[in-house]
């Protein structure tokens, strides 16, 4: 996509953290946006944001599971600005961090469901309307680095972007004859609000989970991680930019190429009982020049230089919940 101005974006999870950057950047490009997105108070604060720039910027209550909605919000889209998209960015996303041994069917239901079956829900109803209009377009959808790691720590995200990524790239190969490109992004960390969803986010009817979850927990995870990750506005410089190269995988950093090449070295070597034994052996190894360089890149703060007043274990991140007997604190990361 190598023009911006004129056009229409309809950007999920677009009122906070990437997807809002992404909003401002495509506005800023001279698009007609609209921003879709489940939390009313980030919606009013991105409404007071484009409010005051003057942007022809729509507003939409959207959960990305409700299909009824996305229909909705699809004839709305049309009603407002007269067409479909011709940018379709899906960026609603939710984590939740604690072992995959503890997660609850509501775990997988609610970090699938967000994560997965939204960005299911917004291509089968978007998909059709787009190859209908006839005008080409382009749609993205922000998966995570988390797609090619396999963690335990993040089970059910992991999964679904990982099936995200497939999603997308088979979307990539079918919707080429139609003029319509498609993309993955793949960032690390990103300095936005996503650790307030567990608390504020998460349907009720979903609420039962496996992981222990309290204030502290999330104010943890945001010290350690978001607080130090990509500004969402620079993020979203470095899409438009692959969006304008038409790049299928964007890995929004210098070294993307090598970061996916390692990221995927491990899965020939689980293949021979050679390989599992190096991979085992890759475990004991201290970082290496390059794996410092990419963890500055990714993570944009320095390797050890984060020390938050109370440790991971005394904050209860990322662990099982306190009625969850069955796992041991001390088998986990294969200590
Ligand atoms: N924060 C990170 O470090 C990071 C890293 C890699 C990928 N990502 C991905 O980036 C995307 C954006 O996350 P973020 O970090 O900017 O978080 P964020 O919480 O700041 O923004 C996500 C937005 O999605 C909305 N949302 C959540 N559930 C929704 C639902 N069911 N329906 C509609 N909207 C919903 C939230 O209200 C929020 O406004 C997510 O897909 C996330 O998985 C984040």
């Amino acid at each position: 996509m190598k023009e911006f101005a004129g056009k229409l974006a309809f950007i999920t999870g677009g009122a906070s953290g990437a997807g809002f950057g992404q909003a401002q950047i495509f506005s800023e490009a001279g698009m007609k946006v609209v921003i879709a997105d489940v939390r009313q108070d980030h919606l009013d604060n991105a409404a007071a944001y484009f409010k005051e720039k003057g942007a022809p910027v729509h507003f939409i209550k959207l959960d990305v599971m409700d299909r009824k909605g996305w229909a909705d919000a699809a004839d709305e889209t049309e009603r407002v600005f007269g067409t479909t998209p011709d940018l379709f960015i899906q960026t609603a996303g939710v984590n939740a961090f604690g072992p995959i041994e503890a997660s609850t069917f509501e775990d997988f239901d609610w970090v699938v469901g967000v994560n997965f079956n939204g960005v299911v829900n917004g291509m089968v109803t978007f998909v059709p309307r787009m190859i209908k209009a006839g005008k080409g377009g382009h749609i993205v959808t922000t998966v995570s680095l988390g797609a090619l790691s396999s963690n335990p720590g993040v089970g059910p995200y992991s999964a679904a972007k990982a099936a995200t990524l497939s999603l997308m790239e088979c979307y990539y190969l079918a919707l080429k004859p139609y003029g319509i490109a498609v993309s993955a992004m793949l960032p690390a960390n990103i300095r936005s609000n996503i650790n307030d969803g567990v608390l504020k986010t998460r349907p009720e009817h979903l609420k039962n989970t496996g992981y222990y979850v309290s204030e502290e927990t999330q104010e943890f995870s945001y010290a350690t991680m978001q607080a130090y990750g990509i500004e969402p506005r620079e993020l979203a410089e470095r899409l438009k930019k692959s969006l304008e190269d038409d790049i299928f995988l964007i890995v929004p950093y210098p070294s993307g190429t090598r970061i996916v090449e390692r990221a995927i070295s491990r899965l020939p070597l689980y293949t021979t009982v050679e390989g599992m034994k190096e991979l085992e052996e890759r475990k004991k190894l201290p970082p290496t020049e390059e794996d410092k360089r990419i963890f500055l890149e990714t993570q944009n703060y320095e390797m050890g230089t984060v020390v938050p007043p109370k440790s991971r274990q005394e904050v209860g991140y990322g662990m099982a919940k306190k009625d969850v007997d069955w796992v041991d604190e001390k088998k986990r990361f294969n200590k």
